[in-house]
């Protein structure tokens, strides 16, 4: 059988990411070597997605290998890509996916092991058309093979949507099994383009350029906050940003969480600055400075050079600030010097996995641990830097405890005179909980040093 070269792409990019590569930058480099625009489009839905769906595709290996399931990347990959095709890629009939699958198995080396591959993806195929027909297999039929998992809800939850078990289990704890499926089921789905239409730009004319062609749908998410499905391609984005500079590229929620977190500046002590302390890309810059009082100048620092690069783009692009180049951990400026400080800082990102197929896989809890202690450090080092009556904002796209409230908490336990700075319910810090929240999932927190600790 003739081999089809994108699949056999695929299979190399899979392997590769399996064994540490990086997914964005691999995809890239294997697009690269496709002419053919549906064959781009191919290759990254198959390999994004073998790798969303890749412990519900492992219950399955599991369920119809006659033998103990694969560990090796190589066969692992063959069967996931395989299953993803038959289960999850309209348009790909069973019988191509199985023999395209077959083929690159050989071609990569496997002959051996080829025979095992078809085998575990045919008996997948009599299981779900058992009359040997050609009705696709409905989703309840696919659950129906979950059914061994039903008494432990972490197992079931972790491979039916398919995300890291010890995650699921924090989750499970801390939202209940509801909302811990919601938020899972919610990391699964396509993630729309979201605008912010900054002041300066009008978001009539913004929305009218973008449903110029009527090809899509602009949806107003709350004032100035647009939404656009589907989602335009690169070249599209960059023209769109090129003709509207006070146009940004930012998720629903996170806009949401910076205007809550504006709102807490309303009465500040007198310096001019205000921090914001680990700033690249730069869009929450952006739009904090837009929303300070007249008066008072956004300073944005970063600490990496490539980072800082894209940083400069962004406030080069949307309006001058002024930028410095700083740790956190031992910050250019001097103590008591800052009105507000912003510190949207390194955290594990487990709010926003909906981005990053492979993060999840790549999350472990030591590394949460590790970020956590890293935003205690730096928080502390914020506090310093506030002026008294100074407000600190603090803010991860993380879901996890030990980096959101334990770290306030930690906070207002050793630092002496900090207050919260509650808004009209009485919140002082919030967490966006997908798929409530408008967008990705977020924490934020306001705290201020008290006026008459430095008297
Ligand atoms: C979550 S991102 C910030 C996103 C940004 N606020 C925005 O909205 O575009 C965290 C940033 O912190 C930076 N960072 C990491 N360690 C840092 C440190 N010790 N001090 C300051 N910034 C740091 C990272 O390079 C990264 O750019």
């Amino acid at each position: 059988m003739k081999i089809d070269p994108v699949r056999r792409l695929a299979w190399s990019v899979l392997v590769t990411v399996s064994e540490g590569g990086d997914l964005d930058a691999e995809l890239e480099a294997a697009q690269a070597s496709l002419v053919v625009p549906r064959d781009r489009a191919f290759l990254a839905s198959l390999v994004r997605g073998t790798i969303q769906w890749q412990a519900r595709y492992d219950h399955l290996i599991g369920l119809f290998s006659r033998r103990e399931s694969p560990h090796d990347p190589r066969v692992l990959n063959l069967l996931r890509m395989g299953l993803h095709q038959m289960l999850a890629m309209d348009g790909v009939p069973d019988f191509a996916a199985i023999d395209q699958t077959v083929a690159v198995a050989r071609a990569v080396g496997e002959t051996r092991r080829s025979g095992f591959v078809n085998g575990v993806l045919r008996n997948l195929q009599r299981r779900l058309t058992p009359q040997g027909g050609d009705a696709p297999g409905g989703p309840d039929r696919i659950e129906e093979m979950f059914s061994s998992l039903a008494s432990d809800p972490a197992g079931w939850v972790s491979a039916w949507y398919s995300h890291p078990r010890w995650l699921v289990e924090d989750w499970l704890r801390r939202f209940g099994r509801a909302a811990t499926e919601d938020l899972c089921a919610f990391n699964n789905r396509p993630v729309p383009l979201d605008f912010c239409v900054l002041p300066g730009e009008d978001p009539e004319t913004v929305t009218a350029s973008l449903a110029v062609d009527g090809s899509r749908e602009v949806e107003q998410v709350a004032a100035g906050t647009l939404r656009v499905s589907p989602r335009p391609g690169r070249g599209t984005i960059r023209q769109l940003l090129d003709e509207h500079p006070r146009l940004i590229v930012q998720d629903a929620t996170v806009q949401d969480a910076t205007r809550w977190l504006a709102s807490g500046l309303d009465d500040l002590p007198d310096s001019p600055w205000v921090l914001d302390m680990c700033a690249a890309p730069g869009g929450k810059s952006v739009h904090l400075a837009a929303l300070l009082a007249p008066g008072r100048n956004l300073l944005a620092m970063e600490p990496d050079d490539r980072r800082m690069q894209l940083l400069r783009g962004t406030v080069t692009r949307v309006g001058p600030l002024p930028l410095v180049r700083g740790d956190g951990l031992r910050p250019p400026l001097a103590p008591g010097s800052c009105a507000a400080v912003l510190l949207d800082g390194p955290c594990s990102g487990t709010g926003v996995l909906r981005r990053h197929p492979e993060a999840r896989w790549r999350l472990q809890p030591a590394l949460v641990r590790t970020k956590a202690r890293l935003l205690g450090d730096l928080a502390r080092r914020a506090v310093e830097l506030l002026a008294p009556g100074g407000v600190l904002l603090y803010a991860t796209c993380s879901l996890q405890e030990e980096e959101n409230q334990a770290v306030v908490d930690g906070l207002l336990r050793v630092v002496p005179g900090l207050e919260t700075v509650a808004d009209e319910d009485g919140a002082w810090q919030k967490v966006w909980l997908p798929p409530e929240a408008p967008g990705d999932g977020f924490f934020a927190a306001r705290l201020r040093r008290k006026r008459e600790t430095h008297a």
